[in-house]
């Protein structure tokens, strides 16, 4: 008898027309129940045509019907609402929501040094500056940029119950190794013991109520974003490239991990874009603008390559907070309305 995780699994084998990617990896599917042997998948409201989703739903009932011990499928192409909605979402085993945190966002890469952390910094205050509640958890363990980039050494404080608050600066809470290391310290820690830390910075952090918690990850697909995706119900993933071909063969690395932990891909966003010259403002797209539409990943946003955005890393202001009047600033702004209106339809 086929499990929920074993029917996602099924829906992962069909592509999505157009696309290299399947449905579930590019979050058309919302929830999937299973009463006795009946299957009702309900679809998230996309752009896809109605022809294309009546297409869909004949792929996944052809599939689907295929699989021994299943018997109906039902197909919502619309939100799920009212007592059509079924029982709740599907949450792997093992997974616990943070308690009071609302929307959890990883933004992740396949390869170093794309601007993740730039990205997950300046996201951060962006939506904290539309007025939302925002922490930012910075799960990497050997490479923390998070103390830099929010110009922060502060130590946080502990809490009872060996709990620990976050340190606030800018209105952000925030936690990272960088916090309890000094620059001398090796880090050379094996898997098992980035797991518990990631692991502690989602439990015994008192993140407090938050709206959002942004989680810069990692470059690749290591121990600490399998922990995170195995740990707690992620709202989405958002992986960053930089626009040239060899860049984004590595972003396959990345969707390949968000899609074996069930996580969906709200996006890509193509950073160093383009250069924005200052002095003409003209832009020269040095690395090939638009690279990453070839995912097949909806672009959420396009940051340029401009000097304010590495000074504002380097100094701890981002220029978000800095430049607010900055053409990048209304990028990642426009990046985080983005991203917001792409949580808000997922299941978690
Ligand atoms: N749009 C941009 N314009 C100018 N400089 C940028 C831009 N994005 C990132 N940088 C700079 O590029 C460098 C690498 O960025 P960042 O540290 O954010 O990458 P990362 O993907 O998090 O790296 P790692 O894989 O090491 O974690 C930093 O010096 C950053 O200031
Ligand atoms: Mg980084």
């Amino acid at each position: 008898m086929p499990n929920e995780k074993d029917i996602l699994t099924q829906l992962q084998k069909i592509p999505y027309p157009g696309s290299r990617h399947d449905i579930v990896t590019l979050g058309l599917v919302r929830t999937v129940t299973l009463q006795e042997n009946n299957v009702t998948v309900h679809f998230r409201p996309s752009s896809a045509t109605p022809d294309t989703l009546q297409r869909l739903s004949q792929k996944i009932t052809a599939t689907l019907s295929a699989v021994s011990g299943i018997g109906t499928v039902s197909i919502h192409t619309g939100r799920p609402s009212g007592p059509e909605a079924g029982p709740g979402p599907v949450t792997a085993p093992g997974k616990t929501p943070l308690p009071g945190v609302n929307k959890v966002i990883a933004v992740a890469s396949g390869k170093g040094g794309v601007g993740k952390s730039t990205v997950a910094v300046n996201l951060a205050m962006a939506i904290h500056a539309l007025g939302y509640r925002v922490g930012l958890l910075d799960a990497d363990v050997y490479g923390p940029s998070v103390p830099l980039m929010m110009g922060t050494e502060a130590v946080p404080r502990a809490g009872h119950d060996k709990k620990i608050f976050p340190v606030e600066k800018y209105g952000i809470s925030l936690i990272s190794m960088g916090f309890f290391l000094d620059d001398e310290s090796p880090v050379i820690w094996r898997g098992p013991v980035v797991m518990g830390i990631i692991r502690q910075f989602l439990r015994d952090v008192l993140w407090g109520e938050l709206d959002y918690l942004i989680v810069d990850l990692p470059p690749g697909t290591g121990d600490a974003s399998l922990t995170l995706a195995q740990e707690i119900p992620l709202s989405g993933g958002v992986v960053v490239s930089t626009p040239q071909d060899v860049a984004l063969l590595d972003v396959n690395r990345g969707i390949a991990m968000f899609r074996q932990v069930h996580v969906p891909i709200l996006g890509i966003v193509e950073n160093m874009s383009y250069y924005l010259c200052p002095h003409c403002g003209e832009r020269e797209e040095i690395f090939g603008h638009g690279g990453t539409a070839k995912t097949g990943l909806e672009v959420l946003g396009e940051i340029p390559l401009v000097e304010e955005v590495r000074t504002g890393g380097d100094t701890g202001k981002p220029i978000v907070l800095q430049h607010p009047e900055h053409p990048v600033s209304q990028a990642f702004r426009t990046l985080a309305a983005r991203v917001i209106e792409a949580s808000q339809m997922s299941i978690h």
